[in-house]
């Protein structure tokens, strides 16, 4: 499959079968994870595999879109992180762009397993901390509630086919 055509039979899934994500998916997953590029290769970035009975009870009580999904997997950007790429000209820290990045590549390698993700940005920050203190500190970018999509129930929202003109938002200087 290409990459394009791989880009485009992704969406967010949103009901998941019971079916588990198996141990040889999940290093898999994390492979896509080790080898994205962040910022002089800092790699400012922290992930959370929630997957146990006790790990998955808390965090679905941090968020409603947890989807039922027998895997979630939570990214954080530490922007404090020694050596992080702060842009010299106006400040800008990497860390959140290159924990963005890693995300983008665990969600695309699930699609070429097989597997289906919704980028979830709805959740209960302070919720998340108390569960689980590890996560303090870092910028939450995404949680990821990862398997196979249920029948029908997970099948793309209408939203999936609403694309802006690349001509409203392209410009060639
Ligand atoms: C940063 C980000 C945050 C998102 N947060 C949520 C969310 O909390 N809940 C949800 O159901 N979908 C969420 N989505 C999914 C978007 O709604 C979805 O990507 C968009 O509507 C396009 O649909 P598609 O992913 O099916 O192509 C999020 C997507 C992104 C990129």
């Amino acid at each position: 499959m290409s990459f394009l055509d791989l880009a485009s039979s992704r969406y967010s899934c949103r009901a998941f079968t019971d079916e588990p994500v198996t141990q040889d998916e999940l290093d898999q997953l994390l492979e896509a994870v080790r080898v994205a590029p962040t910022a002089k290769n800092t790699q400012p970035v922290k992930v959370w595999v929630f997957r146990s009975d006790g790990a998955l009870e808390k965090i679905r009580t941090c968020t409603r879109c947890h989807f039922d999904a027998p895997l979630l997997v939570l990214f954080g950007a530490d922007s404090n992180a020694e050596g992080v790429f702060v842009r010299p000209s106006d400040g800008q820290n990497a860390a959140i762009g290159d924990a963005t990045i890693v995300a983008t590549h665990y969600m695309l390698e699930a699609k070429d397993l097989g597997l289906d993700t919704c980028w979830v940005g709805f959740f209960d920050t302070p919720a998340i901390n108390e569960a689980f203190p590890q996560t303090a500190g870092y910028d939450l970018v995404g949680l990821f509630p990862t398997g196979h999509a249920a029948p029908e129930k997970g099948d793309p929202s209408p939203r999936h086919t609403q694309r802006k003109a690349l001509s409203e938002y392209v410009e060639e200087l």
